[in-house]
Formats: C-alpha cells, structure tokens, sequence
C-alpha cells in the first residue's frame, strides 16, 4: 500500500511508519510526506529515509480553501491507498474529504470519544482519569470524532505532567500506528456506520 504521511511537528510517529516501512513484509512503504510548516523534525526524517517532501503553509495561499485544495491535489499525485496524518496540527478540508473520503486516519492521543482536540494529554489530567491512552481514526468532518480504528490504554500515573503523560502515550500510540496501519495496508478494511474492521 502507498502511504503519504501529513507532520507538523517532531515526526516521531513518521519515524516509526518509516521504520516498519523497511520491512518488505510490512506491505506498505511511505511514498511522501506533506508539511503546513518548514523546519520541523518531520521533514528531515522524510529527507534521511530518501522520501520526498512537500510544504504548504496556509499562510502563502489567499483563503484556507485553496491551500485545502492545494494540499489535496499534491497528496492525489502521489496515488496513496492510504493518507495518514501523524501529528498534523490542521484540520483537513472538503476536497480532502472528497478525494479520500474513508482513507484519511488520524491518531489523537487520548481515548476517543473523550478530549477531542489539541489538549488530550492536558484535559486527562484536569479531569483526574486513571487510565488515557490514544486512538486511531478515520477522519470524518469533525475534530477527532471519526471511526475508531484502535486504541490503547496508558495508566496516568499520580505525579504525571502533561509532558511525561504525553510522552508514554507517544510510545504506546507509535506501535498502535505502525501495527493498525500494517494491518490496514496487509489486510484492507471495511467502515460499516461508526464500525471500523479489518479485512475485505
Ligand atoms: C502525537 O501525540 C499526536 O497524536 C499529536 O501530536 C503528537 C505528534 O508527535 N497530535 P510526532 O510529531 O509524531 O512526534
């Protein structure tokens, strides 16, 4: 399966995909990465694993529909089965939506359906829970409320901050990723209403 993979950031669960990609027997390979910002981590992850690279940053398009429309057409010239957005801190628009409606997956740190948003690993903490963790999920027009792919749980230990509750969530959510998408790419899926299964 042809992967493209959208970063904003640090890159880590990119690194991870690149690393499973290795793996001919993983049955996927990552065949560009996108960006909404230069100089990040991200991209010279992509730059070392030798996969080519794209940035648009909103800011540079007229109105935030024609950079939708800009990224969305770079994304299709790659052909991916599969778009996956690992830390891409914007929210993706209609033509996204209709050019990969039912192939776009997300990963959010923190167990759907509860703090959707950019403050997962934050609003566990404020809301006193025991046990978070992180969630793959096809995107959907709303923020983090798509079908749910896979999720895994990470104890909130007494004296987290919000660093080091984010920080072994990361690790938890990297195998979640490279294994839930190794099983997307290996074995297909089927979406039926909010019911995510794998195989044909
Ligand atoms: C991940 O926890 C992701 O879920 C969140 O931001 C983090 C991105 O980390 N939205 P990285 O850029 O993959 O290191």
């Amino acid at each position: 399966a042809r992967l493209v993979v959208l970063v904003s950031g640090s890159g880590t669960n990119l690194q991870a995909l690149l690393d499973a990609c290795t793996d001919p027997s993983y049955g996927a390979s990552v065949v560009a990465v996108g960006a909404d910002r230069d100089d990040i981590e991200g991209l010279a992850r992509a730059d070392a694993a030798g996969v080519p690279t794209f940035v648009k940053r909103v800011k540079d398009f007229t109105t935030r529909e024609h950079w939708d429309r800009a990224m969305a057409e770079t994304v299709a010239n790659f052909d991916p089965d599969l778009l996956v957005l690992a830390g891409f801190m914007k929210l993706v628009g209609e033509e996204f939506h209709s050019r990969f409606e039912g192939r776009i997956v997300n990963t959010h740190p923190a167990l759907s359906p509860s703090f959707p948003g950019m403050h997962g690993p934050a609003e566990a903490l404020e809301h006193g829970v025991k046990i978070s963790g992180c969630t793959l999920f096809v995107v959907d027009d709303g923020v983090d409320t798509g079908p749910i792919v896979a999720q895994r749980a990470v104890p909130v230990e007494d004296d987290d901050t919000t660093a080091t509750l984010h920080d072994r969530i990361k690790v938890v959510e990297r195998e979640m990723l490279v294994d839930a998408v190794g099983r997307m790419a290996r074995e297909g899926f089927a979406i039926t209403g909010r019911k995510v299964r794998f195989g044909q």
